[in-house]
């Protein structure tokens, strides 16, 4: 298994001088994280400057989306293209928001996954339930179709780079985090599916977790056998506790 991924999810939060002042900072004590990988998603305006910065360091930079095509006539958005140029190594892809506000489905999800894998950019899909389909139990269900779906025509080879995301929809931003057990048993899942879909990948894929994880609830989290690392918005904001979720394992 590769080692942990940590990765911070920014949304629509600093601007370029927030975000220097961050990286600055956090480059520094991100010296002493040792048994995870790092990787920050600013907005796209912050990219170049955060690349410029976490040089030389541990940090990695990904985008929060990106349009499927390499470049053309499509007012308002940023290509994969762009992205390597400003540093790039990941992208977040099929975010709840993005499916909720934006109204990205599975098949534009797959298309942009496609894409950012032809590019060399590493996918961070996200899939998750909402209260309401949990309720009914139709938690499975959502993430398999969800997972099939976006992972349409995606070789083994390219499956390989990809990290999946498990955010149930109900745990972000609202405080409330999945448990510890209820994570993992949708991690276990979605672990079991990929076997399914490719032999022999599943346990190299990492699988992490994102809602509401906290400085206080990350041990927990890390401490599943299936969660491989987590995908944190609200308290990436703040460079202690982003490090200290980092430094989880210590
Ligand atoms: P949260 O967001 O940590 O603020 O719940 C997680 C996410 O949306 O990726």
């Amino acid at each position: 298994m590769p080692k942990p991924l940590i990765a911070a999810n920014w949304k629509m939060n600093k601007n370029i001088e927030e975000s220097i002042s961050f990286i600055n900072n956090f480059k520094n004590s991100s010296k002493k994280i040792k048994n995870a990988e790092i990787a920050i998603c600013p907005p796209f305006t912050s990219l170049n400057e955060v690349n410029k910065i976490i040089k030389g360091s541990n940090i990695k930079i990904g985008a929060q989306n990106m349009h499927y095509e390499d470049n053309g006539a499509f007012t308002g958005e940023i290509s994969p293209l762009m992205l390597k140029d400003a540093g790039c190594d990941y992208v977040i892809l099929g975010h709840s928001e993005r499916r909720e506000y934006f109204n990205e489905d599975n098949q534009l999800i797959n298309k942009k996954l496609i894409s950012a894998l032809k590019n060399n950019i590493n996918p961070i899909l996200c899939v998750g339930e909402k209260l309401e389909q949990r309720e009914n139990n139709q938690t499975f269900d959502v993430i398999k179709g969800q997972l099939t779906n976006c992972l349409k025509n995606i070789n083994k080879e390219d499956a390989k780079k990809i990290t999946i995301a498990y955010e149930p929809v109900w745990a972000i931003g609202t405080g409330k985090n999945a448990t510890p057990e209820q994570a993992e048993e949708v991690h276990k899942f979605i672990r079991g599916l990929l076997s399914k879909l490719y032999s022999n990948i599943s346990e190299n894929t990492r699988i992490i977790y994102g809602g509401s994880v906290k400085p206080n609830n990350i041990k927990d989290l890390m401490n599943q056998d299936n969660i491989d690392g987590a995908l944190v918005g609200g308290a990436s904001l703040k460079e202690e506790d982003f490090f200290q979720i980092c430094s989880y394992s210590d």
